[in-house]
C-alpha cells in the first residue's frame, strides 16, 4: 500500500512543478457489454527510446475507497498493491509504452468495475487524466415457458438476466397492452445481475401468440420474445412437428404429381406413334379421344393432338 502513495504524491507535485508534461486519454468514456474485454487508452510524449527505468505507470479506480489497478514503479511492476476486484483480469500491455501509450486491458468485465479510473503517468515530468468505464448487460436471452392451468387458462412465463431492471411489457396478437394482468418479480442474480421473472395468466383459446419485451429504460432496449399457445404443452415442439407434416404433405404432392406427369407423357407418346396407322380405325381414335381427356390438365402434347385431330376429321 506504500509504494502507490509514495507514486502518487511523487506525481503530484511534479504536476505543479512541471506542466509542460501532458497525459491525454483520447477516449474518456468507454461503454461495454458484462463478460466482454474492454482496453482503455491514455497517451504521454516520448522523445526518442523509451527509457524504461525512468517510468512510473499506475492506474486506480476512483470509488470511495480509492482501489489500485496497476502500478509499475520505475520500470518494475508491483501486483501486490492490486486490489482483490481486479485479480486475475488485469494487463498492460507494455510493448505499446515504447509508443508513448499507456493501455490498460480489463478482461471479462463485471458491473462493479464500472465508475472512474485515472491513468497517471511520471516520465520527467508527471500527469494524469480521469477515464469513465460504464458496464452494460442487455436482456439478450428470454427463457420462455406456457403451460395449461384450466379449461382455456395458460400460464405464460418469460425470464431473462441483465442490468439494469428491466420492465416487462405484455402484448397480444394485436399489440395491445396485457401488462397489468402481469406478475413480475426482480431477484439478485450473479454478479449484481437482475434476474426478471414475468408471469401472465390469461384465458386464450389455441394458436394464438402473445408478446413479452423487456424494456431497459436506461439503456433504451428492447428484447422481445414470442409465446404461442398450442395444442399440447409445449408449443414449440408442435409446431416443429406440424411444420414436419406439412413437408411430408408437399414432397409427396409433388412425386405424386411427378408420376402422374410421366404416366400421362408416356401414354400421349404412345398414342402419337400409333397415330399413323390408327388414323383410319375409328375404334381406335375412340379410344385415343378417352386417353387425351384424361391428361388433358398436365399434358402440353395433348393439345396439340387433339388440334390435329380436329383438323382431320
Ligand atoms: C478477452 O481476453 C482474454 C485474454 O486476453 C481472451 O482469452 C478472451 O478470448 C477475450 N475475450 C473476448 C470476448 O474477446
Ligand atoms: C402477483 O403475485 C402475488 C404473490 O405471488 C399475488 O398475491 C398477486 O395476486 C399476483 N398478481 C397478479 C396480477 O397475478
Ligand atoms: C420499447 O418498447 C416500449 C413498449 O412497447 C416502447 O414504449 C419503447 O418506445 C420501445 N423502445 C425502443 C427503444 O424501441
Amino acid at each position: 500500500m506504500e509504494k502507490p502513495l509514495v507514486l502518487f504524491i511523487f506525481l503530484f507535485y511534479w504536476h505543479l512543478l512541471n506542466a509542460l508534461f501532458t497525459v491525454e486519454a483520447p477516449q474518456s468514456l468507454y461503454t461495454v457489454e458484462h463478460g466482454k474485454n474492454v482496453t482503455m487508452e491514455c497517451t504521454f510524449p516520448v522523445n526518442g527510446k523509451l527509457k524504461f527505468r525512468e517510468l512510473s505507470v499506475s492506474w486506480e479506480k476512483k470509488d470511495e475507497l480509492k482501489k489500485q489497478v496497476y502500478v509499475l514503479l520505475r520500470g518494475e511492476e508491483d501486483f501486490k498493491s492490486q486490489h482483490s476486484d481486479f485479480k486475475g483480469r488485469i494487463k498492460l500491455l507494455k510493448e505499446n509504452l515504447n509508443f508513448g501509450k499507456s493501455l490498460l486491458q480489463i478482461t471479462d468485465v463485471k458491473l462493479r468495475d464500472a465508475g472512474f479510473y485515472r491513468c497517471l503517468i511520471g516520465y520527467g515530468g508527471a500527469d494524469y487524466k480521469t477515464i469513465n468505464l460504464k458496464v452494460k448487460a442487455p436482456y439478450r436471452r428470454i427463457t420462455k415457458g406456457v403451460v395449461s392451468t384450466g379449461e382455456n387458462e395458460w400460464k405464460l412465463t418469460c425470464q431473462s438476466e441483465g442490468y439494469p431492471e428491466a420492465e416487462v411489457i405484455w402484448q397480444n396478437r394485436e399489440y395491445e397492452d396485457l401488462s397489468d394482468k402481469a406478475n413480475t418479480t426482480y431477484e439478485t442474480g450473479s454478479d449484481q445481475l437482475y434476474r426478471v421473472t414475468s408471469t401472465l395468466t390469461i384465458k386464450s383459446r389455441i394458436d394464438e401468440i402473445f408478446y413479452c419485451i423487456f424494456w431497459n429504460k436506461e439503456l433504451q432496449e428492447n428484447t422481445s420474445a414470442i409465446l404461442h399457445i398450442a395444442d399440447s404443452a409445449d408449443g414449440v415442439l408442435w409446431t416443429e412437428s406440424r411444420r414436419f407434416v406439412g413437408e411430408i404433405l408437399i414432397m409427396t404432392a409433388f412425386f405424386g404429381s411427378v408420376l402422374l406427369f410421366t404416366l400421362c407423357v408416356r401414354k400421349v407418346r404412345a398414342n402419337k406413334d400409333s397415330r399413323t396407322t390408327v388414323a383410319i380405325s375409328s375404334t381406335a381414335k375412340l379410344s385415343k379421344d378417352k386417353d387425351t381427356h384424361d391428361c388433358r390438365a398436365t399434358s402440353f402434347e395433348d393439345k396439340e393432338l387433339k388440334y390435329m385431330q380436329i383438323e382431320e376429321t
